[in-house]
C-alpha cells in the first residue's frame, strides 16, 4: 500500500494578522512550509505529497518542497474543503493509508509521525497525534465568569497528523459535508460515523503556529530538538 501525505496550506492566517499568510513567514531562517515539509520528508522519504494552497497564492515556491512525487491542489474555503479536494484529486487505492498534517505544525518530530504512522497502519478507524489536557477546564456562563469546573478526565488535545485509510477518510468526509456538519479535525468526521481513532500521545512540543508570538515559540522549539537531535 502507498502512503499519501495531505497538507492543508491554504489558510489565510488572519489570527496571525501578518502581511502574508502565516505558512510563509520567516522561521529560523526559511518560511513555515519548508520547514513543515521538510520533517514530513525526513520521515517517509518515498510518500506522495498533495499539498492544498489558495488558487491565488502569491508566496509559494516549488523549491520548498522535498518530494519527488507531489501535486498542487487548489483549496476550498475552509479545511475540510481543502483536504476533501486533496482526496478527490490524488489516485489512491482504498487501502492506501492518507495523512493528514496541518502546514501550521512545522515542529512535529519524525519519531511522532512515525508513531502516528504505525497507529494509522494498525487500527481500522485510524488514528490522531493527541495530547491529553493538563490545564483545569472552565466553562463560561456568559460575562466571561466561570460557572463550572469540567472534569478533565479523558480530555485530549488534538493535534495533527492525522491517519486514516483513504476510503474510510474520503467518506467519512463526504458525509459530513451531505449532513452539514463542520468539524475542524479529520478524526470528528469519522467519530460522526460513529468511529473511534486511535489517540497516539504525542510530544508536547507540536506547537500550532497560529498568533504572532508563537513564531518565537515555534523557534524556540526547533532549537531546543536541534539539541536533542530530534530534527
Ligand atoms: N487551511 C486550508 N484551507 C482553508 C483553511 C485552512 O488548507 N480554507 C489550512 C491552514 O493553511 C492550516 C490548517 O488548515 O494549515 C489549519 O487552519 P488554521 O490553523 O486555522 O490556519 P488559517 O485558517 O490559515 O488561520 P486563521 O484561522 O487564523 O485564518
Ligand atoms: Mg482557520
Amino acid at each position: 500500500e502507498r502512503l499519501w501525505l495531505v497538507v492543508p496550506a491554504a489558510g489565510q492566517g488572519r489570527r496571525m494578522g501578518a502581511d502574508r499568510p502565516k505558512q510563509y513567514l520567516p522561521l529560523a531562517g526559511r518560511p513555515v512550509l519548508a520547514h513543515t515539509l521538510a520533517r514530513l520528508h525526513g520521515a517517509f522519504p518515498t510518500a506522495r505529497l498533495a499539498l492544498c494552497l489558495d488558487a491565488d497564492d502569491r508566496w509559494f515556491d516549488p523549491a520548498w518542497v522535498p518530494f519527488a512525487h507531489w501535486q498542487r491542489i487548489d483549496g476550498g474555503r475552509e479545511r475540510m474543503e481543502s483536504v476533501r479536494n486533496a482526496l478527490a484529486a490524488i489516485d489512491a487505492a482504498a487501502d492506501d493509508l492518507v495523512m493528514v498534517h496541518d502546514v501550521a505544525r512545522p515542529c512535529v518530530t519524525v519519531a511522532d509521525l512515525q508513531a502516528l504512522h504505525l497507529a494509522a497502519g494498525a487500527h481500522p478507524d485510524g488514528a490522531l497525534l493527541a495530547m491529553p489536557v493538563a490545564d483545569t477546564m472552565k466553562r463560561e456562563g456568559g460575562e466571561r465568569q466561570s460557572v463550572t469546573t469540567e472534569p478533565r478526565d479523558g480530555l485530549w488535545h488534538a493535534l495533527t497528523p492525522q491517519g486514516f485509510r483513504f476510503a474510510l477518510l474520503e467518506h467519512a468526509l463526504s458525509q459530513a459535508a451531505a449532513r452539514g456538519i463542520a468539524v475542524t479535525d479529520d478524526a470528528s468526521a469519522v467519530e460522526a460515523l460513529g468511529g473511534a481513532p486511535k489517540l497516539v500521545s504525542a510530544r508536547r512540543d507540536n506547537l500550532k503556529i497560529t498568533h504572532p508570538d508563537d513564531l518565537a515559540l515555534a523557534a524556540a522549539i526547533l532549537a531546543l530538538q536541534a539539541g536533542d537531535g530530534k530534527e
